[in-house]
């Protein structure tokens, strides 16, 4: 196999776009890729102060990697969920990293926000473990940059991630989680910051090789509490389908953001409260993250 660029040998080749690059040209694909996600779906800028939800795996490091080496103004920031080992070792991939690279690193406890950490809240509430977290996350993250002062707010979600969240949400037509799934998702209310995704025009594999390729040290476990055997068995199908047309789950993703996310945009609009609480946003009166809250006190 010869490298599409400089006829050298290829070490990968991506069949979905039927191409093989050698080492240094696979790098400048996946930067190329980065700078097309945040360019065509305005992202931000050089000059916007950029906070990075980073877990310590693969996906949200090699996106720090890139965006730090691209110039742009990064901080990170890693939620502690309080899961035993796995917490305490993604964390220190995450010091690690901002350390060899002087970058600043923010930490936020759940279990000082919530009251207590991921396992117990998950005994506490009954609901499948990641809803409670995913809804954590997804607070604390936009309290970060409220309370920091960042205008937005990047993951490293990527294509596979992208690619199952639709899979999910088509199969029971969940028109809410449809008119959301997006790139970039603007902020439509002061007190919530814009929430983008620049990884999602690349697989966990390239990932994957691009964190191999560039020495990136990040924690290879999952979260122990593996996340719902429906969103994996998603991912499976679609892996499936991508084995025998490769390009299936790109052609999936990208269609759907052409062509169908408008239909499903005009139907979802909802009105945004603050909270009477905290103050973030909500559709109701109080926020479904204060009420976990006072779900977990109330339990312990
Ligand atoms: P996941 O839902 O675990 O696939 O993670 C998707 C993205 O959410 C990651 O790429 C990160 O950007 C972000 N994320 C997940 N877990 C954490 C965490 N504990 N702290 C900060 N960001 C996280
Ligand atoms: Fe949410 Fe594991 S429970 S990441
Ligand atoms: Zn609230």
């Amino acid at each position: 196999m010869k490298c599409r660029k400089c006829g050298g040998a290829a070490v990968l080749e991506l069949r979905r776009h039927n191409v093989a690059f050698c080492a240094p040209d696979f790098l400048e694909f996946f930067r190329k890729q980065v700078s097309e996600a945040v360019r065509r779906h305005r992202m931000f800028t050089r000059d916007e102060a950029v906070l990075l939800a980073v877990s310590g795996g693969k996906d949200s490091l090699a996106l720090w990697d890139v965006l730090i080496e691209a110039g742009y103004k990064t901080t990170g920031l890693y939620l502690d969920l309080g899961i035993y080992d796995y917490s305490k070792e993604s964390h220190a991939k995450c010091e690690a990293f901002a350390a060899d690279r002087g970058a600043a690193l923010l930490t936020v406890s759940v279990e000082q926000e919530v009251g207590a950490p991921i396992p117990e809240v998950r005994a506490v509430t009954r609901r499948p473990t990641c809803s409670a977290c995913g809804l954590s996350k997804r607070y604390l993250m936009n309290k970060a940059a409220l309370d920091h002062g960042f205008p937005v707010v990047a993951t490293g979600h990527n294509l596979d991630d992208e690619a199952a969240t639709l899979f999910g949400s088509v199969l029971h037509w969940q028109t809410e989680p449809l008119a959301r799934q997006s790139p970039a998702l603007p902020s439509t209310h002061p007190k919530l910051v814009r929430r983008v995704k620049p990884l999602y025009r690349l697989s966990e594999l390239e990932t994957a090789a691009y964190a191999f390729l560039r020495g990136i040290d990040y924690i290879v476990e999952e979260c122990p509490f593996a996340r719902g055997a429906t969103s994996l068995m998603h991912k499976e199908i679609l892996n499936r389908l991508e084995e025998a047309s490769p390009g299936a789950k790109h052609n999936f993703l990208y269609g759907f953001l052409e062509k169908a996310r408008p239909a499903f945009e005009r139907v979802a609009e909802v009105e945004l409260h603050e909270c009477a609480r905290c103050g973030q946003v909500t559709t109701g009166t109080v926020c479904a993250f204060c009420k976990l809250a006072d779900q977990v006190k109330r339990a312990r």
